[in-house]
């Protein structure tokens, strides 16, 4: 029996193994003072996305975690007043592909937002975790690096701003030092006449790149003003190619310069063969998704002009709940209090307890389901705060003071069916039912932000939830069904 004297189940989910401290500062200079104090043994943490399936791969095994999330201001985007912007570490994937200025201004930024392979990554995955990872396949830093970014660090020492490109050295390693946080990046303003575009090379939609390319340019008239281009994960680090730039810079655009730009950038990278590419095909690639793009980005500068800068709203920039909640210490348990399907609990929780064993083990709330354990299959999503989130890279105590729906709080209490789960049953949406919580649940984050989806919004928004048995098909026209709008015929 386990505890409150119900049976113990065997969900073999709780695969976060290693013990660690857990503190949650409420500053950038106490998050300083931690770092400094644990050194070597001590982790920051943001959304998790990235450091916890590590932790669970055994790859990192930190004895300390420093959370940064309830530190007020690294969740906003500000625009400067000369023109440039400045975008907290926190500030998640969705947000920053939102923001009216990024969508206008930076469009290729807005672009590597919308590539990345799960709707519940991009709202739980911060622009910090993005940079510091250090990853050569990184979606955000392409874009990034074409458009000049700078990034903002404090440290010990002070504040300091490092250009992107000397941020990374090689996989895995970046230029911050162990006392340092992320604050933000700098964005200078792009001149009038700037297009962008991402492009990204992957084996399945939920997939980091086999390879990807940043661009921006500037035209002016026939003649190519400036170019900039970052490729990713064809390199040690994401790369820009000055020489491939050349080709064009100054010159009148010709596809044949296009071209010639595009051989030279698959000669300078330094592709290896991995699993999900060899180095011959990422050459290949390079090459044909550097000119396609020029090509297409020449003639998007010929009919776009510059959009002016966006006046935000009031309330645009957005702040940290103010929650405090206590920190645990390896090896033991705090009591965290939080609302589950509109009921208050009280649970004791261990600091590498995530949600999604809290929900099954502790609560009993078995809809909840664990597949991957790692982010790829969705079955674990419920609801935080309104959001669609993986509950298996979720730390049970990041819930404290918030609010969870899992799929038993779907139904109305007197047993009324959610729209959803009707037209589920009416559409024959499942059939072996394991993925139907988490695809109940994203689709109902869905209906509540969109209550009219397209079949592509419906599609897109189910890109990190696996179905292996219905093909989707009747997954999409339940949920047109459900929102009252016509279903095609079967
Ligand atoms: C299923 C799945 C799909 C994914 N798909 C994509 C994808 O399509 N494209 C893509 O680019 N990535 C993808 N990722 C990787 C990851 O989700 C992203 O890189 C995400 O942006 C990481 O942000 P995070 O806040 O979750 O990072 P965390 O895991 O919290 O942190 C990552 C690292 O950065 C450090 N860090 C975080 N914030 C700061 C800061 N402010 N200062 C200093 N250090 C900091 C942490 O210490 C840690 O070492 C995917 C991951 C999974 C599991
Ligand atoms: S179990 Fe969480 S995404 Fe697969
Ligand atoms: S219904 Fe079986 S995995 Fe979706």
């Amino acid at each position: 029996m386990g505890e409150n004297g119900h049976p113990h189940f065997q969900t073999n989910s709780h695969i976060l193994v290693n013990e660690f401290d857990y503190y949650e500062p409420t500053s950038v200079d106490e998050a300083i003072a931690l770092l400094q104090q644990h050194g070597e043994h001590a982790q920051l943490i943001a959304g998790g996305t990235h450091l916890l399936v590590l932790m669970k791969m055994e790859r990192e095994l930190p004895k300390v975690l420093i959370s940064l999330n309830k530190i007020p201001g690294l969740d906003s985007i500000t625009v400067n007043a000369d023109g440039s912007l400045t975008i907290g570490s926190r500030v998640n994937i969705r947000t920053l592909g939102e923001h009216p200025v990024i969508r206008t201004r930076y469009s290729g930024l807005a672009q590597a937002c919308e590539s990345f392979g799960s709707m519940q990554i991009e709202i739980m995955g911060t622009v910090g975790g993005n940079v510091c990872n250090g990853s050569p396949a990184a979606d955000l830093v392409p874009p990034l690096l074409v458009f000049g970014a700078e990034v903002l660090l404090k440290g010990a020492f002070g504040e300091r701003k490092v250009p992107l490109e000397k941020f990374l050295v090689k996989p895995g390693v970046t230029a911050i030092r162990s006392d340092e946080v992320m604050l933000g990046v700098i964005l200078p303003p792009v001149p009038d006449g700037t297009v962008s575009a991402f492009h990204k090379m992957v084996r399945v939609v939920a997939d980091l790149a086999k390879a990807s390319l940043g661009l921006m340019l500037v035209r002016d008239g026939d003649r190519v003003a400036d170019l900039h281009l970052a490729y990713g994960a064809v390199a040690p680090t994401v790369i820009r190619i000055p020489e491939a730039e050349a080709a064009l810079i100054g010159k009148n655009f010709t596809p044949e310069r296009a071209a010639e730009a595009a051989k030279i950038a698959s000669e300078r990278i330094t592709p290896i063969d991995d699993v999900r590419s060899s180095a011959w095909y990422r050459r290949r690639v390079v090459s044909v998704m550097t000119q396609d793009a020029l090509n297409a980005l020449w003639e998007e500068a010929g009919r776009v002009h510059a959009q002016p800068l966006v006046t935000l709203p009031d309330g645009a920039k957005s702040a940290v709940a103010g929650t405090i909640v206590p920190q645990i210490k390896r090896g033991e348990q705090r009591e965290i209090e939080f609302t589950v399907n509109g009921v208050k609990q009280r649970v004791r929780v261990s600091a590498n307890d995530l949600l999604l064993n809290v929900l099954r083990e502790k609560l009993q709330l078995t809809g909840t389901k664990y597949g991957c354990g790692v982010g790829e299959c969705g079955a674990c999503t419920v609801q935080l705060d309104g959001k669609a989130v993986f509950s298996c890279l979720t730390l049970a105590v990041e819930a404290a003071g918030r609010d969870v729906v899992t799929v038993e709080g779907m139904a109305k209490p007197d047993g009324t069916l959610h729209p959803l789960q009707e037209a589920f049953i009416s559409q024959g949406a499942f059939q072996c039912g394991y993925c139907t919580p988490g695809m109940l649940m994203t689709l109902k984050a869905l209906v509540e932000e969109n209550p009219q989806p397209s079949e592509e919004d419906i599609r897109s928004y189910l890109k990190g939830n696996r179905c292996r048995c219905t093909g989707y098909y009747s997954i999409v026209r339940a949920v047109l069904a459900a929102t009252g709008q016509p279903v095609p015929e079967r």
